[in-house]
């Protein structure tokens, strides 16, 4: 097949990689890609929001399948122009990818579809804001309804902060103040050809920049895979009470999502609640739930673009467990250093198990330098999470990049 994988980070790094260990070869090409997945495939550079670009470049290129990464392009409607010019695309039109642009929307979907969810109140004035933060009391959690890059919620004892929150983000649209939800966080994956609904294995994301889960929100600093506490039968219940009515309900509305709905849950005592809704994979949890994929990434991708997902064999994960630790920039997240080289990478990856994909790099004659915040994500499979953490912490043990900070306990809990 000739995929082409569009985006930069190390989700897409984490694609590309899975693609290449399919049984059968394909031809991949990477758009932008980053330094990383320049060592593995070809990358081309084409603006990722421009829907006729995109589509103009894979009917040149005869692409087969385009599988696309972030958010940004799915809400500007490339997979629309894709889908308008008869090429298979996996990743939702921009109608449907509103169930991540818009928290408003998602809550308006799942009230619809009777998916459980916190209480919450859209506020379109400061006065609302503050009736809302009264009502539901602290902590408080505050949601800026459209696109953020993962700066949009605060979770906060704080009500200055809250408030502030809130005060910032009104100027752009509505803010949503929601119950605070206590309990541990579950990113399901949830593929969809609009109709079939093929849930893959279960991960956990690390959302606090530091260890103990201590310090500000970040777009994930670690995750694992699977999650061993998790309930008998818990992905199924999730499967028939969040992603098929969700689903069923977006295509009774003439929006029918086509990709991966990805569920961020919280499990309470008094049940599992929905905290958000993204139309894509997840970052960082992507690299470890496609560690663990046996079966074809490629085959399952195109049945679910393709609208054969019920007709296609189930994807089969492996019994092996995988965590990824994030390395970041000196300052990360609020103002990283950059610029900074990075050594040690190769001796890195002679740890068995162990893979890196890159996030923000760049190529500086034979090695790499830091560009941004989430520098790279180190990649480490093992027979149980002891074994995981090992390799995965000795691997960063041998890369240096000076002010670099990574979480020191991703799966130490289930480790134990
Ligand atoms: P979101 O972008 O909606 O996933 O929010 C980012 C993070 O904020 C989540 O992963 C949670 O850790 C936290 N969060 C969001 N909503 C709530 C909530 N209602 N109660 C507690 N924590 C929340
Ligand atoms: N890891 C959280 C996200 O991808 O949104």
């Amino acid at each position: 097949m000739k995929i082409l994988v569009i985006g930069s980070g190390a989700r897409e790094h984490a694609i590309v990689n899975a693609l290449l260990r399919d049984r059968v070869s394909h031809e991949i090409v990477a758009a932008p890609g980053n330094a990383g997945i320049a060592e593995v495939v070809e990358t081309v550079s084409l603006n990722t929001t421009d829907g006729a670009l995109i589509a103009e470049y894979a009917g040149e290129q005869a692409i087969d399948l385009v599988i696309i990464g972030p958010e940004a392009p799915l809400v500007a409607g490339v997979a629309d122009a894709l889908r308008a010019a008869g090429i298979a695309v996996f990743g939702p039109d921009k109608a449907a990818a509103q169930l991540e642009g818009s928290k408003d929307f998602a809550k308006e979907i799942m009230t619809a579809a009777g998916v459980p969810t916190g209480r919450s109140v859209s506020a379109t004035t400061m006065n609302e804001v503050e009736a809302a933060l009264d009502e539901f009391g602290a902590p408080y959690v505050v949601k800026a309804d459209g696109l953020a890059a993962g700066k949009g919620v605060i979770v906060t004892g704080e009500r200055k902060a809250a408030h502030d929150h809130a005060e910032f983000y009104i100027h752009h649209g509505p803010v949503l103040i929601e119950e605070f939800l206590d309990g541990q966080e579950v990113s399901l994956f949830v593929l969809s050809d609009g109709d079939a609904v093929v849930p893959l294995s279960p991960a956990q994301d690390y959302k606090r920049v530091f260890d103990g889960d201590e310090g500000p929100n970040t777009g994930g600093m670690g995750a694992y895979s699977p999650l061993p506490w998790l309930p008998a039968g818990f992905v199924g219940e999730i499967v028939e009470t969040v992603a098929q009515p969700t689903i069923r309900e977006m295509s009774r509305r003439g929006t029918p999502f086509v990709g991966l709905l990805y569920c961020g849950l919280i499990v309470t005592s008094k049940g599992v609640k929905v905290i958000e809704f993204n139309a894509r994979f997840g970052d960082p949890e992507t690299q470890v739930v496609l560690e663990r994929l046996d079966s074809s990434l490629a085959d399952l991708l195109l049945a679910t673009a393709k609208g054969r997902l019920a007709s296609a064999p189930e994807p089969v994960f492996s019994s092996d467990v995988a965590i990824t630790v994030v390395l970041a920039s000196e300052g990360y997240p609020e103002s990283p250093v950059t610029g900074k080289p990075i050594l040690g990478l190769a001796d890195a990856l002679e740890v068995p198990g162990v893979s890196i994909a890159h996030a923000a790099t760049a190529r500086d004659g034979d090695g790499f330098v830091s560009t941004g915040g989430r520098v790279l994500t180190v990649i480490a499979r093992g027979g149980d999470f002891g074994d995981a953490r090992r390799r995965a912490y000795l691997a960063l043990d041998r890369i240096t990049l000076e002010g670099s900070h990574f979480r020191t306990d991703i799966a130490a809990r289930v480790a134990e």
